[in-house]
């Protein structure tokens, strides 16, 4: 089969580098991608979201199946589009339908999703600039800190935590006046919950499900968790305090009912659940959806994965996920970020990457990389390389992941040194 992924990341390498792998997979295309793709898939300079083209991509080159890494086609509906076209609605997407893909576009509908089936969360209310000053009134029976969002995506930028009511009641009328753009027209206020955060990955085809191994990633820019946040900076599967108990208990009050309540809404759901947790005490609560696979989460979870990725994808689009086991790998993963300087703030591309063929027991996964005419793979992105590693627990993983890091270099190169430093 002809398989296309969408997207350009460290998550679209590592689809890559499984899906490579398998026998089921004749031709590998990958738009646009990066360097890594390149030399494992055909790279296609078309964007994620241009659809006609994507739409003559896949029938020029008999694609079958469409993997698709980032949130934005999924939320503008490349699903239907899909399936709504006589000429591509045989084509599996891995990923979910518009209506599906909601639950990442609007924070607020993922609340009223998690009220109508009865999912843990925090307490919350939304508002609009109409009914700002009841906002503000809901702020003054909340305890600080003061959690607000922007309903609508905004490049993971749209989540402030403010810790007094003065500031809170500012910002949430900033908001609302535009701060960002459509995606805060509307405004959710949250109780803040406090704990240990994980993430939870789903693949449905809206019936059946599996539970894929569970990661935690690292955020912010700085070590201790510190700064500014970025796409994320390091990850490590599995959670070590994510044991037996705790993880019935997320698969009985949140995965379950969440899948249900696709299927009893109607909601064609064929794809990935990334659902972003909290442990406050020894509960489960879930704090977002997102509705395709973390970066770098995605580094960590799929190479423990030693099932036939391109088989379990065919038995999602078939609706028949529940025929397949999942294998998984008992060893842990950890991936750390290598990242621009300056970033998540303005930064230079175009640095030579050296070292990377000196990398032995690690894998190295690209993110924001290019070649150049004559063959030199530069830096092209942010985050840039994400390196992998294996091992029987995860410090023995990073520890190897620092010991490639050593070999690596290019102009500016930054990384956290304290991936795993809370568990
Ligand atoms: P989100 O974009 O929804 O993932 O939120 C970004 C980050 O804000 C999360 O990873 C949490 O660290 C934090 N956060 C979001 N909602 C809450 C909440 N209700 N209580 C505490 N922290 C939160
Ligand atoms: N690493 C967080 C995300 O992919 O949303």
């Amino acid at each position: 089969m002809n398989i296309l992924i969408l997207g350009s990341g460290g998550r679209e390498h590592t689809f890559a580098y499984k899906i490579a792998q398998s026998k089921n997979c004749n031709n590998l295309f990958v738009a646009p991608g990066n360097a890594g793709t390149q030399k494992i898939a055909t790279n296609i300079d078309i964007g994620v979201t241009d659809f006609d083209a994507i739409k003559t991509l896949v029938l020029k080159e008999r694609i079958k199946m469409v993997v698709v890494g980032p949130e934005d086609p999924l939320v503008k509906g490349i699903y239907d589009f899909f399936k709504g076209d006589d000429a591509l609605k045989d084509v599996a997407i891995i990923g979910p339908s518009k209506k599906g893909a909601k639950l990442e576009g609007s924070k607020e509908r993922a609340k009223e999703f998690m009220m109508a089936h009865q999912i843990p969360t925090a307490a919350y209310a939304a508002f609009t600039k109409e009914t700002l000053k009841k906002g503000k009134v809901f702020l003054e029976t909340l305890s600080p800190p003061y959690v607000l969002k922007a309903d609508g995506l905004a490049a993971g930028k749209g989540v402030l935590i403010l810790e007094t009511l003065e500031e809170a009641k500012e910002e949430l009328e900033i908001m609302l006046g535009g701060k960002f753009g459509e995606a805060s027209t509307t405004v959710v206020i949250e109780e803040f919950l406090d704990g240990i955060e994980l993430s939870v990955f789903v693949l449905t085809d809206g019936e059946n499900y599996k539970i894929l191994p569970t990661a935690k990633d690292y955020k912010r820019i700085g070590e201790g968790d510190k700064g500014l946040n970025t796409g994320g900076m390091g990850a490590i599967s599995p959670v070590p305090f994510a044991d037996e108990i705790f993880m019935q208990k997320i698969e009985e009050r949140i995965v379950k009912p969440t899948v249900n309540g696709l299927s009893k809404e109607n909601i064609e759901y064929k794809g990935f659940i990334f659902i972003g947790l909290i442990k406050v005490g020894e509960e489960p609560k879930v704090i977002e959806y997102n509705v395709r696979m973390g970066d770098p989460e995605t580094e960590v979870v799929l190479p423990r994965i030693q099932s036939d990725l391109v088989e379990l994808f065919t038995a999602v689009a078939s609706q028949k996920l529940d025929t397949k086991d999942l294998k998984i790998d008992n060893r842990s993963a950890s991936t750390v970020m290598l990242v621009s300087g300056g970033y998540p703030e303005a930064y230079e591309k175009g640095k030579t990457i050296t070292g990377l063929d000196e990398v032995s027991d690690s894998i190295i996964f690209h993110a924001g990389t290019a070649i150049t005419e004559n063959g030199n793979i530069v830096t092209n992105g942010g985050r840039v390389i994400a390196v992998t590693s294996l091992d029987s627990d995860y410090k023995k993983a990073l520890k190897k992941s620092y010991q490639n890091i050593d070999k690596l270099h290019f102009d500016r190169m930054n990384y956290r040194k304290d991936i795993g430093f809370d568990l």
